[in-house]
């Protein structure tokens, strides 16, 4: 049997630690503790496999990555593999000597997340005082020294009525890509879905500023757009097709198709502890489980879009049905679709108020 081609990206989880406690967090229900992360040597041996795999990019993220000490040595050793090195980053830490830092050792690109462009409101979605100056503080440090700059915005039903202001910080800021993504509603997110659901009709707004943007702008900063499956009709081909495109490393040294896979029930997720990267990949039963087509049921099967969106997500596909197998509820063509609609009514009324993701004692609240 012929091996799968190998993934373009890694993202590496270096640790769950973070200074903010946003109410769509997409790491796992459960965190990692600081004594289960693994250890610097482990990670430059994941480096390095990687890049024999045939890995081009890596994510180093969390969590909060500048937490981890040794995040300089693990990017040096990516830059002498010959890995692109990106920063996913809250950029609360992110001061003009770590940048310095990080951008010696080889760091090529720097990805900042903003939680809205109103200070106040910022700072109540990450639940952190401060939070919107200090990452604006820092996105203006990124260009200073020359490095790449990606704003990510979160959107919801709290902010996504100031796309514009948000695409008009990324020219002010000197981005160029800025990602503005709808919440996705698996493990935290689910858990906050009717505080965060936006209506069909801010939706729409959003849309339509994301296309007028994109006009205007087109040499000069691409902008990625992620919408909520709730409001669609075919889903989006999530991480490029399981296993397919990306793998993703958690703290402990799990490796996963995706960020939100250990939601899913009934795998044994395979260790770098104890396995190699490439056995992993090429061998393991979760990475094969949904990777193609061979394990779609009807109407996946015979559809014609199954090499394009390779039948929605696996995560969201469980967190709607309790079966990671099923179609994607976002389809149209999925005997679940309803469920989606179901769920959008939650836009129309009264927002709860948020249930914060909370780490340990390492989080600065804010009050209110
Ligand atoms: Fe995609 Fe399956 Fe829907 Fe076809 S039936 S559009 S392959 S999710
Ligand atoms: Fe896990 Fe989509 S997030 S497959």
């Amino acid at each position: 049997m012929s091996l799968p081609d190998p993934p373009m990206g890694m993202l590496l989880e270096l640790t769950h630690r973070c200074p903010l406690q946003c109410p769509y967090c997409s790491n796992p229900l459960k965190l990692e503790r600081v004594a289960d992360e693994l250890p610097t040597e482990t990670w430059i041996s994941v480096l390095e496999q990687a890049a024999a795999l045939g890995v081009l990019q890596v994510h180093f993220s969390g969590g909060e990555p500048m937490a981890r000490r040794d995040l300089p040595v693990l990017v040096r050793r990516a830059a002498e593999l010959g890995l692109y090195g990106n920063l996913i980053t809250s950029a609360v830490n992110l001061d003009r000597a770590a940048l310095d830092v990080l951008a010696e050792a080889g760091l090529d690109h720097v990805q900042i997340s903003f939680q809205d462009v109103e200070a106040a409101s910022a700072d109540r979605i990450a639940h952190y005082e401060g939070a919107f100056a200090k990452k604006r503080a820092a996105a203006e440090l990124v260009r200073t020294v020359g490095l790449a700059l990606t704003l990510n915005f979160v959107v919801h039903r709290h902010n996504i009525g100031r796309v514009p202001q948000m695409i008009a910080l990324g020219e002010v800021l000197g981005a160029g890509r800025i990602e503005i993504a709808n919440v996705q509603y698996y493990g935290w997110g689910l858990r906050n879905r009717a505080a965060l659901l936006p209506t069909r009709a801010e939706l729409d707004a959003a849309t339509d500023a994301v296309h007028a943007a994109r006009a205007r702008l087109r040499s000069r900063m691409v902008i990625d757009y992620v919408v909520p499956d709730y409001y669609a009709s075919e889903p989006k081909g999530c991480m490029g097709g399981w296993a397919q495109r990306f793998l993703n490393v958690s703290p402990a040294g799990r490796v996963l198709p995706c960020h939100a896979a250990e939601t899913l029930p009934g795998f044994d997720w395979p260790s770098v502890r104890t396995t190699p990267l490439a056995d992993i990949w090429n061998h393991s039963e979760a990475f094969a489980r949904y990777r193609g087509t061979a394990w779609m049921p009807e109407p996946c099967r015979s559809c014609d879009r199954r090499e394009i969106d390779w039948g929605g997500c696996r995560c969201q596909a469980f967190a709607l049905t309790g079966d990671a197998g099923r179609t994607d509820p976002a389809c149209a063509l999925s005997p679940d679709h309803a469920l989606m609609a179901e769920a959008a009514g939650e836009a129309t009324r009264p927002a709860p108020d948020f249930v914060y993701r909370r780490y340990g004692a390492t989080v600065e609240p804010v009050a209110g």
